[in-house]
């Protein structure tokens, strides 16, 4: 079966014979006439196009800019069209945002609305949080967010549940549901037939979240086939305990995976909530991020300083390695042909995890450099080491003279100004847009330091330190 299926502001609607990277933007504006979700910057920075997408495990804003057609099989999807009552009666942020004057030019406006709806219907209160994706250049952000605050008080409208009481499979049977997408595009139910797939597709283009992926085709308009969506991969987006490890599957996604480690590494945590925005993290997902290789994502040194081990399967093959032993070169992965990223396994204690992430803006940006530190102190002396860093290299990399010149010392403030010195023999970074060099490594010494603090109980948060 060639085509997909999804409820569109209630309606079900088919699509079939389209090009399995169309993205939702597209789609709406080109073929359906629904041009009140807007295009801004078509990269997933801006939330003009922001949608809600409903399926059993909620409902979620995302950026449709970079949402492929196929990923939206067997979901519901409300567009700013489908915000306001079928009798017209405006939905409670809609007429709070009129209450507020919380629109000028009104471009980013369907956006900050289906952002603010999807929150109100999730009960989320969080607004600096939930609108850090969407961008306004005229109102300013203080009546948008008393409008949000004055909504919060007033229930959820009924048709906005709507969505939620699926009825899917009466809309669309799964069958197989392994070839159902669109022509050149596979979407497996398994991990199973993942592997078999790919192995026998080795050139293809694997998308999970297409946060990265989104960006080749609208930016780079790249032609990407065949493609595999794995959001379909239910066995990939686990989280489950064992003894005294945790193992997350590839599939899960940023949102998911904040939620889940919160309690267990909450500085990872507070790292993670500065990853992107809502809606890129309720698409990006961990295997994605670990899997392109980037220098500055801020997955990979997280885990690297918490001993994670990388899950890999080819076929029926599965192997297992320390994750820093992945990244080998600037985009260059140890990952054969054919094979994936199954998972992650993770030590549950790590009280002394930190992680930095240094970015020009608190939300919404990429890292300039991203430091994490796991130290493990014995009667005063440091017995392990775990250091790693994003944006300092070519790849996610650990910091072995940094930790050398911590282990067997004393804890002391005099210790962690020597290892900050020693780092000079991990690294040798780059300038580029986002920082120079000298501010690199100047920032990346200092985090040392501020490690020291933190674990002495000082405040070192920029949401924490005052005047
Ligand atoms: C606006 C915006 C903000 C962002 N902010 C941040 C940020 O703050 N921090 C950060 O770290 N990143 C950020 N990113 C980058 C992006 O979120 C990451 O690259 C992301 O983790 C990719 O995950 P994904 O699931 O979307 O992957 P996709 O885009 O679907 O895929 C990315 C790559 O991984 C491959 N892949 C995916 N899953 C697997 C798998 N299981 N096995 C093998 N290969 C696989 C794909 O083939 C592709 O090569 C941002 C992106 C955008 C658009
Ligand atoms: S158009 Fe800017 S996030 Fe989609
Ligand atoms: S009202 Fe003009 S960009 Fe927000």
């Amino acid at each position: 079966m060639s085509e997909i299926a999804f409820l569109l502001n209630g309606t079900p609607v088919r699509v079939a014979d389209d090009r399995p990277t169309r993205t939702l933007l597209d789609w709406l504006r080109e073929d359906r006439g629904l041009s009140g979700t807007k295009e801004g910057c078509n990269e997933g920075d801006c939330g003009a196009c922001t949608v809600m997408v409903t399926d059993d495990s909620g409902s979620r804003a995302l950026n449709a800019c970079i949402l492929f057609l196929p990923q939206l099989h067997r979901k519901a999807v409300r567009t700013i069209e489908g915000i306001a009552g079928p009798n017209g009666a405006l939905h409670p942020v809609q007429d709070e945002m009129i209450a507020h004057h919380g629109s000028q030019c009104g471009f980013c406006t369907p956006g900050f609305i289906v952002s603010m709806a999807v929150a109100h219907l999730n009960g989320s209160s969080d607004h600096d949080d939930n609108l850090a994706g969407n961008l306004c250049r005229c109102t300013g952000y203080a009546p948008i967010v008393r409008a949000a605050e004055a909504a919060a008080h007033r229930p959820v409208p009924d048709w906005m549940k709507a969505d939620q009481d699926l009825s899917l499979p009466r809309m669309s049977p799964e069958g197989s549901g392994e070839t159902s997408g669109l022509p050149g595009a596979f979407r497996p139910r398994d991990s199973d037939a993942l592997a078999a797939w790919y192995l026998a597709h080795p050139d293809a283009t694997l998308i999970a979240g297409a946060t990265d992926v989104g960006l080749w085709v609208t930016k780079g308009l790249r032609d990407l086939a065949p493609v595999a969506f794995l959001n379909g991969v239910t066995d990939l987006q686990q989280i489950e305990q064992s003894g005294d490890q945790l193992h997350i599957g590839a599939g899960v996604t940023i949102t998911d995976l904040l939620q889940a480690i919160g309690p267990l590494y909450p500085s990872f945590a507070g790292l993670l909530r500065r990853y992107g925005s809502v809606q890129v993290r309720n698409a990006a997902t961990i295997g994605g991020n670990i899997a392109n290789g980037s220098p500055i994502g801020d997955g990979p040194p997280a885990l690297i300083a918490l001993g994670a081990t990388l899950h890999l399967r080819r076929g029926d093959e599965m192997r297992r390695l320390p994750l820093e032993q992945f990244f080998l070169d600037y985009r260059k992965q140890d990952r054969e042909p054919g094979e994936f990223v199954a998972g992650i396994s993770l030590p549950v204690s790590a009280p002394a995890l930190r992680c930095y992430k240094i970015s020009k803006r608190f939300d919404q940006d990429i890292s300039a450099l991203c430091g994490c530190f796991n130290v493990t102190v014995d009667a005063g002396i440091v017995t392990a080491a775990r250091v790693a860093f994003g944006g300092m290299a070519g790849i996610p990399k650990r910091a072995s003279a940094t930790e050398a010149a911590l282990i067997g010392k004393p804890w002391t403030r005099a210790t962690a100004a020597a290892a900050a010195e020693a780092m000079a023999l991990d690294f040798s970074p780059l300038s580029d847009m986002r920082a120079s060099a000298l501010y690199r490594m100047t920032a990346a010494r200092n985090l040392v330091i501020r490690y020291f603090h933190d674990l002495e109980g000082l405040p070192v948060s920029v949401l924490e330190v005052g005047s």
